[in-house]
């Protein structure tokens, strides 16, 4: 059983200066949830460091950036980009006989997806292919970072990497089926789990989401050694997803999306981060709200636990930052809603008795039922078309507070971390917004 670790009190300062370094360990997104660590590491004076995914052109070969790729993702992260790929996974990695697991799902009919028998013992072969090529190339990444570290530096790494979604052209229209499907579109989430290809998500998800952590970890136990022995300290902190606490009918109360399919390789995650936190490694995965970003935007419904976010504002003190959210969410609505209707709305979704068995932490992740993506999907349609833009939405207004706020919290927590995983909620965030003013 997983221990519940929430982080009531609102961290210290951190230590972290000028001429420290920062690693960003994915690639930055402009509303990813890593905008909000970097920008703190940058407030601090911290030298910043990103990696790349690298790039498959038509060829299906890997390669790295070009001069003009780089350029602009170093303008974009404001910081120095390692140019050598490190895309996670295994999907696109030829097995014995030249297959990758993508070529076994090629010309798959819509309605067959089910009964595909893959070669198992090929796709075992193309994983381990796939984390020869991550954690040679992680190697390289390691050395040349190595020399960007001045004497002395504290360093601290920052993984977001998560994904592992295989390309091949069948799955999209299952997923959107599983995530958004109702009526006669619904498929549920347990029944693709337990086929073949969920099984091979499974495994890639693993691999892409938890175990990139672990190769971080692993290949920077040299360079956490010189560091240390320079006088200098190594932090690593991942972003993990396990549900979180939201005001519902006025209580802080523990819930989570559903069907949350990463949730498994999400608990690989902490499992990884309480491992090395054994052996002596500074390592917290900190699971964070929900909220609106690329790789969310599959999840319809996930958003809804964001809206009560507004409450906790008001909950936890209120102030200038709180109006000024309050304000613009407001300003976003269409004419005749409020902040108010917004809240009621999501509320009476997040108590109803549909969701009762969805919030049970210790059987958690769970798989969905037709009647709760009924209520969910239909819930956050009817949220959703309450903004008069679709295109400005108040779930963005209120997924920057949050990933600003879980930066702040994030980079003070690992500079004199409590434990190895944790969970940030909707109280201690509202309580960051608020003691900023
Ligand atoms: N969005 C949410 O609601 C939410 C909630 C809690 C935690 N998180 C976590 O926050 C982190 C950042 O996600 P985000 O939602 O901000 O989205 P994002 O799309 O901005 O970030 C996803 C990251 O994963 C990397 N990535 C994806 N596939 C990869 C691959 N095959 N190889 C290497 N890197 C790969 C991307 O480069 C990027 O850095 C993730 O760990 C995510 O699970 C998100």
């Amino acid at each position: 059983m997983t221990d519940y670790v929430p982080v009531r009190e609102l961290p210290g300062p951190a230590g972290y200066k000028a001429g420290d370094v920062f690693v960003l360990f994915g690639e930055l997104f402009g509303r990813g949830y890593a905008n909000g660590i970097v920008d703190e590491a940058r407030r601090a004076g911290m030298t910043i460091i990103g990696i790349t995914v690298g790039r498959r052109d038509k060829d299906g070969i890997l390669r790295q950036l070009s001069d003009e790729e780089r350029a602009e993702a170093e303008v974009n992260l404001g910081g120095t980009i390692i140019n050598v790929p490190l895309e996670a996974g295994f999907d696109m990695e030829p097995g014995p006989k030249g297959k990758s697991p993508i070529d076994q799902l090629k010309g798959v009919k819509s309605d067959e997806w089910d009964a595909v028998s893959l070669d198992w013992e090929a796709i075992e072969q193309s994983c381990a292919a796939g984390t020869k090529r991550f954690t040679g190339n992680l190697q390289k990444v390691v050395a040349e970072l190595e020399s960007l570290i001045p004497l002395g530096a504290n360093v601290l790494f920052a993984h977001t990497i998560a994904g592992g979604i295989p390309r091949a052209r069948i799955l999209m229209p299952i997923l959107n089926r599983v995530f958004k499907g109702q009526g006669e579109r619904y498929l549920p989430s347990e029944m693709f789990w337990n086929s073949p290809v969920g099984r091979l998500c499974s495994m890639s998800f693993d691999e892409v989401t938890a175990n990139t952590f672990k190769y971080l970890i692993d290949a920077t136990a040299p360079l956490r050694g010189s560091i240390s022995a320079r006088g200098g300290s190594v932090g690593y902190v991942a972003y993990c997803y396990h549900g979180c606490e939201v005001l519902v009918d006025g209580s802080y109360t523990w819930q989570s999306y559903t069907p949350y399919l990463q949730g498994w390789a999400k608990m690989r995650l902490e499992a990884i981060a309480r491992d090395a936190w054994k052996e002596g490694v500074r390592a917290t995965v900190f699971n964070c709200p929900e909220i609106q970003t690329n790789s969310s935007a599959l999840f319809l419904g996930v958003e809804i636990s964001l809206y009560p976010l507004l409450a906790a504002l008001t909950r936890e003190g209120g102030g200038k930052q709180a109006e000024e959210i309050h304000a613009r969410c407001a300003a976003l609505l269409k004419e005749g809603m409020t902040v108010d209707m917004l809240l009621d709305k999501a509320n009476s979704y997040l108590r109803s008795p549909v969701l009762s068995q969805f919030r049970n932490f210790d059987t958690w992740p769970h798989h969905n039922t037709a009647e709760q993506a009924e209520l969910m999907l239909n819930s956050a349609t009817e949220l959703l078309d309450m903004n008069k833009d679709p295109k400005e939405i108040v779930c963005a207004e209120l997924s920057r507070a949050v990933f600003r706020a879980v930066g702040i919290l994030m980079f003070r927590s690992i500079w004199k971390p409590v434990s190895p995983v944790c969970w940030l909620s909707h109280d201690i965030i509202a309580r960051q917004i608020v003691s900023e003013g």
